[in-house]
């Protein structure tokens, strides 16, 4: 499994790029205000520190001004994947940018047909938001098989990588790649807990101890 992180703050992305587990970034207009940081040099310096993609999400609603802005962003580096909402402007944007070439993540996908659409148009990566379905009572994880059962019916026509997006707990990191999503986008305090255990901490402690106890060095 990807993990991309799901943030625009450029020094958590830096630092966790050092870990070396990072496949790639995902933004979006409201990480973007977040940030309190112009668009474009955001992308820029992601792109700078990141070799994998960055999403870069457009925020035209019809189709041609969707691609124009889509292409403007392409442009900033050659890994910008451009991010376009799953509507039906949305998907002919997704068709035209991906080819020609730009790799397209489809955003708010929230079912099952909605990702087969996504995939139709070409889509390099549909992104379901479970969170944001847990928050309504549905389940967000059941989105994701569903999807992985779908594309896995048909591995000759779609390609489409399943990008599980809205991710909130370390469970749900779990259980999307058990459920098979091919990427995760995980923001940074999530990625960050996915380490810990009382139980790695507590025997660090002791072997420590006990290996002080020893005198000896092994450099
Ligand atoms: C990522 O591509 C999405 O924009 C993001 O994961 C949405 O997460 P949220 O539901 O926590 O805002």
């Amino acid at each position: 499994m990807k993990f991309f992180i799901d943030s625009a703050e450029i020094n958590e992305i830096r630092e966790l790029s050092e870990t070396g587990l990072v496949d790639g970034v995902t933004t979006n207009p409201s990480l973007v205000h977040k940030s309190g940081r112009d668009f474009n040099y955001i992308v820029r310096e992601i792109c700078e520190i990141i070799d994998g993609p960055v999403s870069a999400e457009v925020t035209a609603i019809e189709a041609e001004s969707m691609v124009a802005e889509g292409r403007k962003l392409a442009a900033i580096a050659d890994n910008v994947a451009i991010k376009v909402p799953l509507t039906w402007d949305g998907l002919k944007a997704c068709r035209t940018l991906s080819s020609e070439g730009t790799m397209v993540n489809v955003t708010l996908c929230f079912n099952a047909n909605q990702a087969l659409l996504a995939a139709k148009a070409g889509a390099t990566y549909i992104s379901p938001f479970i969170g944001r379905l847990d928050d309504i009572g549905l389940d967000g994880m059941e989105l994701i098989q569903e999807m992985r059962a779908i594309y896995d019916n048909y591995p000759d026509s779609f390609q489409t990588e399943i990008l599980a997006a809205s991710i909130r707990s370390a469970n749900h990191v779990k259980f999307a790649a058990l459920a098979g999503a091919d990427v995760a986008t995980v923001p940074p305090q999530v990625l960050r807990g996915l380490i810990k255990h009382p139980l790695t901490d507590a025997g660090l402690a002791s072997f420590l101890s006990d290996w002080e106890k020893t005198g000896q060095s092994i450099l």
